[in-house]
């Protein structure tokens, strides 16, 4: 049985730069990884099986269409393999939310596959697998801090994030990455800042926050929320939202906080961890 977690991405930063004529849109980002997230669990089988447990596990599709099995059937195509897995997911971040959800599912599945069968996991044909899935699903299948260029699948790994507790706080309210996107006001306010990880992160933007919150007014009151708080050293949405972050030095001032979150707005999703 092999078990990989699929742990939550934030962009501590995500500048839009233009939108291209494939719809996409150009970006420069920087992923970050919590250390905290869903987990995907790989075993031999019979047959294929695939089930999803956990939080958020209901209303979401088993078939084809799942990113986990998306991932699982392209690492089966392009490495020759073709022996039955069962695939448990357990779901533990939120749907739609701007951390990755989905992407990291998929990651985690080819990691996980590669484990199973003996892949290298730095065979290039991971990544390929990765970018033809969503464009986080290459930052997430390296996990690690790094800089993203072109819709994101461009990366390269840059130091320097200290270590940190992060408060990441969801109004509930699932939001479509494309709707934001397009809501997005296409003026490009520039590129990320230099510097290492930590100055890009302190001196960068989310350009997509406005466009969120014109959708999902509710980021507004969980963004001025966190900002109110002792011992914050960040606070911003992450991707396309709705999914805010708060970074602190300390994981008492953390854990405060979400005591404090958790009591004033029960419905909303709260998950204290540590930058990875
Ligand atoms: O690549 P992925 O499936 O994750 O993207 C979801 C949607 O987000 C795309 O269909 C597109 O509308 C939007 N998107 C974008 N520009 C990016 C990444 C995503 O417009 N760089």
């Amino acid at each position: 049985m092999i078990v990989e977690t699929a742990p939550a991405k934030l962009n501590l930063a995500l500048h839009v730069r233009r939108r291209r004529d494939d719809g996409y849109h150009e970006l420069e980002t920087l992923f970050a990884f919590v250390v905290d997230g869903d987990t995907v669990t790989i075993s031999p089988a019979d047959h294929d099986a695939f089930s999803i447990t956990g939080p958020f596990a209901d209303g979401l599709i088993t078939d084809a269409d799942n990113l986990v099995i998306r991932a699982r059937d392209a690492f089966r195509q392009t490495f020759g393999v073709t022996d039955p897995v069962e695939i448990v997911l357990d779901k533990r971040l939120p749907i739609a939310s701007g951390i990755g959800g989905g992407s990291a599912d998929a990651a985690a599945t080819l990691r996980a596959m590669a484990r199973m069968f003996s892949a290298d996991p730095a065979d290039d044909r991971l990544t390929t697998i990765a970018a033809a899935l969503g464009s986080d699903v290459p930052a997430c299948l390296f996990g690690r801090t790094m800089v993203g260029r072109g819709r994101g699948e461009r990366l390269r790994g840059i130091a320097g994030l200290p270590p940190m507790a992060a408060l990441l706080v969801n109004p509930g309210i699932a939001l479509s990455t494309a709707a934001v996107f397009a809501a997005w006001d296409r003026v490009d306010r520039g590129p990320l800042p230099t510097g290492d990880a930590w100055a890009i992160a302190l001196e960068g933007r989310n350009d997509l926050e406005p466009a969120a919150r014109t959708v999902v007014p509710a980021i507004d009151l969980v963004l001025g929320r966190l900002s109110r708080f002792g011992g914050v050293r960040l606070v911003r949405m992450s991707g396309s939202g709705a999914t805010c972050f708060a970074l602190f030095d300390s994981a008492a001032d953390c854990a405060t906080t979400a005591a404090i979150i958790r009591a004033e707005h029960p419905g909303w999703w709260c998950l204290e961890t540590e930058l990875s």
